[in-house]
């Protein structure tokens, strides 16, 4: 039999981790999303969940990585059976909806990549980028053959193994991130006009607040987190006994906290700067961006390495979402890791085409008032990835509590003093909250 494999080190873990959770939510989405709502109060609501109950679960999911040593759905069996295993299930099913899509959307972005290199993008004005964009995603051919290759390269990753692959990959490419995110703000918060945007970031204004921001809080913590479907869990299952497990939960939190928060600086200060509109939507960094970028000396040069970033984010990410499926496959199943990677890989592609053609072709499809792409993105975010949070924090405080209490106290198994805190935010403050705000969005009260 095939021995499981261990992160290399505690750095290396978090770094996975951290890349799995910064990714196209945190630079692409977490921007528009808070111009959407409300700018600096929809921000503080975010913090409030994410420190709350997004610290929380992350600890929770890694623990039942940790004790099980099992993919999603193997670590409930093995820690309790039952119908639990089916929160894997769930996960499982929620990371070939998730990497659909968001393979689609990093497929994008690899595209831009080229046309800045080609020079496309500096020559256009703003209102000629948008149509460009429009035009590019509306295209039934170019960005399923990008998607394709994002795929692709997933795959590779996923195939090379946790140490090989997954571990070694984000050890170069996290920091890569980092560098460059803070040259880029530096660069967009002393744009003229930008105080505006950091100003529409940093101040609350509560009127602006519904129960509709809570709600699109709570989905934006869980996804840019990357909880509610075992991510964590598959990722904990490679650590070892000694880790300070908390820390590295609170490492990972932050990272991705603090990316989200930069991105919006360095996003929004170039909205208000050009005159766009901040609620502009999920065209934000493939238009305004490129309009700052085309203005700057070098601007081809900056635009590349941006969206050769947000790659980067993108694809550490979606190694994270196969690693569940091909974790399950592996462990359960015992099918070679390769194989496992590449048929994964293959259906994830096949099920992304309509999200691509529904930005075009398909634009005229909808269910429930959603086109396709939407669909998805709503199925996963607003409903799988909140349930899944809402039984795992279930899990941990009353499955397996004393166990999990255990296995975060460390080898000298002196209980950390927050351990209390923990328990009471699993047990009772997120499955609470997570159900009120699901119950609330599906308008049931
Ligand atoms: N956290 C990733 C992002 O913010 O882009 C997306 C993601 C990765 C979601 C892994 C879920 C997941 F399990």
């Amino acid at each position: 039999m095939i021995q499981r494999e261990y992160w290399g080190s505690r750095l290396g873990f978090i770094l996975a981790a951290a890349g799995s959770a910064v990714g196209l939510g945190n630079i692409w989405k977490f921007p528009y999303v808070a111009g959407a709502n409300g700018g600096g109060a929809f921000l503080l609501i975010y913090l409030a969940m994410v420190f709350t109950i997004g610290l929380s679960v992350m600890l929770a999911e890694m623990v039942i990585g940790r004790m099980s040593r099992k993919n999603a759905i193997g670590a409930f069996a093995k820690l309790k059976g039952g119908a639990w295993p089916l929160v894997g299930l769930c996960g499982v099913a929620a990371a070939f909806i998730i990497l659909s899509f968001y393979s689609v959307v990093a497929g994008w972005t690899v595209a831009y990549m080229v046309k800045s290199v080609a020079g496309e993008l500096a020559l256009a004005d703003s209102g000629a980028l948008g149509g460009m964009f429009g035009d590019f995603i509306a295209n039934p051919v170019s960005p399923i053959f990008y998607h394709a290759l994002f795929m692709a390269l997933t795959v590779f990753v996923v195939l090379s193994g946790v140490g090989a692959g997954i571990e070694r990959a984000s050890k170069i490419l996290m920091p890569a991130l980092f560098g460059l995110l803070v040259i880029l703000i530096i660069r967009a918060v002393t744009l003229p006009g930008a105080a505006e945007g950091v100003a529409f970031l940093l101040q609350p204004d509560f009127s602006k607040v519904t129960w509709n921001t809570v709600s699109e809080a709570l989905s934006q913590a869980f996804f840019s987190l990357s909880l509610g479907m075992g991510a964590m869990i598959t990722y904990g299952s490679y650590l070892g006994k000694k880790d300070n497990i908390a820390g590295s939960a609170g490492w990972v939190t932050l990272l991705d906290t603090s990316v989200a928060v930069m991105a919006g600086l360095l996003i929004l200060p170039a909205v208000f700067a050009f005159g766009f509109d901040p609620a502009a939507g999920p065209g934000l960094t493939f238009i305004t961006l490129p309009a700052v970028f085309a203005q700057m000396p070098f601007g081809s040069f900056f635009a590349f390495l941006f969206f050769l970033l947000l790659a980067i984010a993108a694809l550490t990410s979606a190694v994270s979402i196969l690693e569940v499926v091909v974790a399950y496959f592996v462990d359960d199943r015992r099918i070679h890791r390769k194989t496992a990677s590449i048929a994964v890989g293959v259906i994830i592609f096949l099920l992304g085409i309509p999200s691509s053609l529904s930005m075009g072709i398909w634009g005229e499809f909808t269910l429930f008032g959603l086109g396709f792409f939407d669909l998805m993105d709503a199925i996963s975010s607003k409903l799988l990835l909140p349930v899944g949070g809402l039984f795992i924090s279930l899990f941990v405080g009353w499955v397996i509590w004393p166990a999990a209490k255990q296995d975060v106290a460390g080898a000298n198994g002196v209980m950390p003093f927050w351990v209390d805190g923990w328990g009471v935010i699993v047990k009772f403050v997120a499955p609470a909250a997570i159900a009120f705000i699901l119950l609330k969005g599906l308008g049931v009260f």
